[in-house]
């Protein structure tokens, strides 16, 4: 290691927001272990009004990853799950990705993930520096070969990627505007199978929240979670088998931050706000939320 690095390094140890991190780590001891394997993963506080650590890569900074709370909820979920055809839309540097495949049985992890760098007129190209970044991320996570990596944005390629019978779990963290999340929606649905668990990230952000209601029209009840980013379960018909296990993990204190109770008031996602608007447009299913 070169003197600059050493530095570097160490400064970033002592750094506040590093500390914080090691804090609030300490209550996730998955994302823990992985947070040490990625290596490059620095500290940044979100862009919800829910304060909580995410993390980015400062030299891929047009995204950022989901908290540790929200990644090891990834991972419980699906490790009380089981999905056989799982699916990950946008998974920048590999964080909700890891939690997820650690959690898998036997089965890869599709990821449809084009690295978009965004420039100010949200023009898009594809960072062949950041899909190496990845690939490195999840072979030192021992992830790689428990993953089926498509390059190539969605919708578009959603048909062509389809396993046979249909996804039956997707978490959706792709492109959070102008529509995209609805899109990504209105993309998969047909293949979806009847029992999939969709996972949303980020229903705070509008267009988020427009996916979020077009799934509750199509039938599906809708988990929020007090979480930074009020990460949210949909599924339709009755829960899983491990689903009130689920539950009783994200009720843990770790998992729900009392501002997000308070916030989501502000932010239309309590549960009267949702009701008002799903009794005026017509949608059937419920929503609920933690507080
Ligand atoms: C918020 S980041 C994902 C964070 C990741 N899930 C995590 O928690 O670690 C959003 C990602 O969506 C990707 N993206 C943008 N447009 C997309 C599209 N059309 N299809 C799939 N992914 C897209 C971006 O390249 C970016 O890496």
């Amino acid at each position: 290691m070169t003197p600059l690095k050493v530095v570097r390094n160490l400064i970033t140890l002592f750094w506040p927001e590093r500390r914080k991190m090691r804090e609030r780590l300490a209550d996730f001891p998955v994302s823990k272990e992985l947070f040490y394997k990625f290596g490059n993963l620095r500290c940044h506080y979100g862009y919800s009004q829910v304060r909580d650590v995410h993390l980015y890569d400062p030299e891929f900074p047009w995204a950022i990853t989901c908290t540790p709370s929200e990644a090891e909820l990834l991972y419980t979920l699906v490790s009380k799950f089981h999905p056989r055809r799982p699916l990950e839309i946008g998974s920048y540097m590999g964080w909700s990705t890891a939690h997820i495949v650690l959690a898998l049985n036997n089965t890869k992890l599709q990821c449809i993930e084009p690295f978009f760098e965004t420039d100010a007129f949200f023009k898009h190209r594809t960072s062949e520096r950041a899909l190496e970044r990845f690939r490195q991320n999840m072979s030192m996570c021992g992830c790689w070969d428990r993953i089926d990596l498509i390059s190539l944005p969605s919708p578009g390629c959603l048909k062509e990627q389809c396993p046979e019978g249909g996804w039956d779990f997707l978490f959706l963290d792709g492109w959070h505007n102008h529509g995209q999340p609805l899109k990504d929606i209105e993309g998969v649905l047909p293949y979806l199978r009847p029992q999939a668990v969709v996972v949303l990230h980020d229903p705070w952000v509008p267009d988020v929240r427009d996916a979020m209601l077009r799934l509750m029209y199509y039938g599906f009840s809708v988990y929020s979670l007090d979480t930074a980013n009020f990460l949210t379960v949909c599924f339709r018909g009755e829960p899983f088998a491990g689903w009130d296990e689920f539950c009783g993990v994200a009720s843990e204190m770790r998992h729900r931050l009392e501002q997000a109770r308070v916030m989501r008031r502000y932010l239309g996602l309590c549960e009267m706000s949702i009701h008002t608007v799903c009794d005026a447009f017509k949608i059937p299913c419920r929503y609920h939320s933690d507080s």
